[in-house]
């Protein structure tokens, strides 16, 4: 099973580009062209968050558009640039659990069950998992305890050293981590937030974090620097299950976006 991961796509209105340098809009196109021509095509494209910038219905409009060659079926989750009405009008063929409040929902890909947990605090860009979240949570992991489960939220549940972001990550992370241990059967938490290729563990999960289309956040680790941000090099992520024993096992790739040079074979005819 192959669940591709794109994040943090701040699209704007139409002719508008985000932070005054960053052409959001094109920058997702190529992202749509590279997942298209992705062979063997994912089963599931995960959005984590961050779909538009503002939030402006202008905004999940535009994105509708970008949206529509994507040739593959895709479930999404809000960042703290979303705003979860405008999101559910936008986007009225997901299906959510609550049929209001957070956007949390649960997707049987194969033998895996994908879980999109919304991590938004509306009004605020730090992340928390509100209670009816974490009993849903709860009792989604709850009804089996044979099949792998890989969690997404837009907020990292743990710091990354840069401490503009870290200020604004998930701030109850402890609250998740008690009921991933409960149940033990999340093999990925893998969030958005940051822009950025990132890998830790996470109450004995493997746990990322989604680099973006566009920009990246720079990669600071001093705290006295300003929040900034680089063009370097758009990915997306590209989670592979594979079935072994028991759980199985998940590998993580990270796919720069763009056109390359090769494939060149690494040996001739002559050896
Ligand atoms: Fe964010």
């Amino acid at each position: 099973m192959l669940i591709a991961q794109i994040s943090d796509l701040h699209i704007k209105p139409p002719g508008m580009v985000a932070y005054q340098h960053v052409d959001t809009a094109a920058a997702l196109a190529r992202c749509i062209e590279e997942l298209n021509r992705f062979a063997p095509r994912p089963d599931l494209v995960v959005i984590s968050g961050d779909l538009v910038d503002t939030p402006l219905k202008d905004e999940y409009d535009h994105l509708i558009r970008l949206l529509a060659p994507l040739e593959i079926a895709y479930a999404a989750i809000p960042g703290n640039h979303d705003d979860r009405a405008l999101m559910r009008a936008a986007l009225p063929g997901q299906r959510y659990a609550q049929p209001t409040g957070p956007l949390n929902s649960v997707h049987t890909v194969g033998n895996l069950d994908v879980v999109l947990l919304d991590s938004t605090v509306p009004g605020d860009d730090h992340g928390e998992l509100d209670a009816a979240t974490l009993t849903w949570l709860d009792a989604t992991l709850g009804a089996s305890a044979a099949r792998p489960a890989l969690l997404f939220l837009h907020h990292p549940p743990f710091a990354t050293g840069i401490g503009h972001m870290d200020e604004i990550n998930l701030h109850n992370a402890n609250d998740l981590a008690a009921i991933l241990r409960q149940h033990q059967r999340a093999r990925l938490v893998a969030a958005g937030h940051v822009h950025r290729a990132t890998l830790t563990t996470f109450a004995g999960a493997a746990a990322t974090i989604c680099p973006a289309p566009n920009h990246a956040v720079a990669l600071d680790f001093d705290a006295r620097l300003p929040a900034a941000l680089k063009i370097e090099p758009p990915a997306f992520h590209l989670h592979a299950w594979f079935p072994d024993d028991g759980f199985g096992r998940i590998v993580t790739h990270s796919v720069p976006i763009g056109d390359f040079e090769g494939p060149y074979p690494f040996f001739d005819g002559d050896g």
